[in-house]
């Protein structure tokens, strides 16, 4: 019983939720974090997907959805979970929640080469390599572009 009361819920984000899912995500890329505002335009613009991870009253992960509807894509823009509780699933039921709201036909997103949590993560989630955009990264990396179709 405790574990359940313990288990994060997902919920759809509005503006309100700014300053704690611009930490977060802060939290979780660093350098590649947004900027402030592209945060705020995610969390009001009416095409995107933005959902959180709430605990105990914390927001401890989050993903952002964009759709492009007349393309049939959706785009996993970005997708965080706080330290304190990776790999218990979170990351998967948040990409899950994402998939579902954008109901697109197919659904893409990029990562760090070097991202190996997020490459395992994603093709365990059934995305498949679509490509790698050369030098992506403001550091040189490259990113490796992944689809799902449902
Ligand atoms: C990547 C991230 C979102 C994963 O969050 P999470 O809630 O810990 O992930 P989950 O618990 O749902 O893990 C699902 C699967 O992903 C893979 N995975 C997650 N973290 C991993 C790690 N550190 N190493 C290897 N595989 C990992 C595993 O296959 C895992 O399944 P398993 O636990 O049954 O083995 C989280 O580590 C994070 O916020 N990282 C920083 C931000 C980031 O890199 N985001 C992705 C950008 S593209």
């Amino acid at each position: 019983m405790a574990q359940e009361a313990d288990e994060p819920t997902i919920q759809a984000a509005t503006w309100r939720d700014f300053r704690h899912v611009l930490l977060l995500e802060r939290a979780c890329f660093e350098g590649d974090a947004w900027p402030w505002v592209d945060i705020l335009a995610a969390l009001t613009f009416p095409e995107t997907v933005p959902l959180k991870a709430v605990r105990a009253g914390r927001i401890v992960g989050f993903v952002i959805g964009d759709r492009r509807r007349r393309e049939g894509l959706g785009w996993i823009a970005s997708i965080g979970v706080h330290p304190d509780v990776r790999r218990r699933g979170l990351a998967r039921r948040l990409l899950r929640a994402c998939e579902v709201s954008l109901g697109t036909p197919r659904i893409r997103l990029t990562l760090r080469a070097s991202n190996t949590a997020a490459l395992q993560l994603y093709q365990s989630s059934g995305y498949i390599d679509a490509g790698r955009w050369s030098r992506y990264y403001r550091d040189g990396e490259d990113a490796i572009l992944m689809e799902k179709t449902l």
